[in-house]
């Protein structure tokens, strides 16, 4: 029986440097998002910076792509909203003429126990997140190049179980089983799919509202002994997106120092 490989598609880039890969990254105003921008602007990536309201900061990403030598547009998308992820895409590729990349970073979390969550809180969690997610795949579904991938966000508290995580975990626990199915359907397409799921990371997102005690416990419970930096994210994100990383299909990374 024939063993089918295909070593010149590993090798070979999809197109010539003369046009740059092109990636969409959601949530890429703030936090690990923003920090992705720059991480693959710095490898030449033309970049499409999806944003929910803060404009300037969106623009703050685009300045430092740019000052890391690729192309970037900032474009308002609440991830939810179907017609203006939509119009993100179109975006991207009116501007870069294509996308083979899709960084879905934009997520929100809440923690409150389950008895005491209110359930208002809950469906606007779950819009953005289940949703949302659902919304930018099925458009990176539909649009991204052969040779591309399709990066999501769990957290490391799916399989950690922190108390109070129960609303945002049971979101993200739908982010891991849409990204694998979206693996398997993107067969014969030469597309990968996979979520990151970082352990707790020093963003602005993570840090607001936690005090000294709580943020030093959780930075004692990796090996490392360290919080995650957006950084040390960016560089899991990049990798998979490369055509280093495109053997890695349908997969969960568990990006958290080692965390227990
Ligand atoms: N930080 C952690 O410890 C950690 C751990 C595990 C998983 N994660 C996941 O990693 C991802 C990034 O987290 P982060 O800490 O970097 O987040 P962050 O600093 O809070 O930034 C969130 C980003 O998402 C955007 N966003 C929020 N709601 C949106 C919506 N409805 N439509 C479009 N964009 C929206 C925000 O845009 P604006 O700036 O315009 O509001 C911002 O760019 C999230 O999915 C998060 O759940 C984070």
């Amino acid at each position: 029986m024939p063993i089918h490989t295909s070593p010149d598609r590993i090798a070979a880039p999809a197109r010539p440097s003369s046009s740059p890969r092109v990636a969409i990254v959601t949530g890429g105003s703030r936090g690990i998002g923003r920090r992705t921008v720059g991480r693959l602007a710095a490898d030449g990536y033309a970049v499409a910076v999806g944003y929910a309201a803060d404009r300037d900061e969106a623009e703050a990403a685009v300045k430092e792509a740019v000052t890391a030598g690729g192309r970037a547009i900032a474009v308002r998308a609440d991830v939810a909203d179907e017609h203006a992820v939509a119009a993100l895409f179109d975006a991207a590729e009116a501007e870069f003429g294509g996308v083979d990349v899709v960084v879905h970073a934009a997520g929100r979390a809440h923690m409150a126990p389950i008895a005491e969550l209110d359930l208002a809180v809950l469906d606007d969690l779950h819009r953005t997140n289940i949703r949302g997610t659902f919304v930018v795949v099925q458009q990176a579904a539909r649009r991204v190049r052969p040779g591309g991938a399709i990066v999501t966000f769990s957290t490391s508290v799916v399989g950690l179980a922190f108390p109070d995580y129960g609303a945002y975990s049971a979101s993200k626990g739908a982010v891991e089983a849409l990204t694998l199915i979206l693996a398997r359907e993107l067969r014969g397409r030469d597309v990968t799919a996979n979520a990151v799921a970082p352990g707790p990371t020093a963003t602005d997102g993570f840090l607001d509202g936690k005090d000294e005690e709580t943020l030093t416990r959780l930075a004692a419970r990796p090996p490392l002994e360290r919080l995650g930096t957006p950084a040390d994210i960016a560089e899991v994100v990049a990798f998979l997106a490369s055509p280093a990383g495109h053997w890695i299909n349908g997969q969960v990374v568990r990006a958290n120092g080692g965390i227990i």
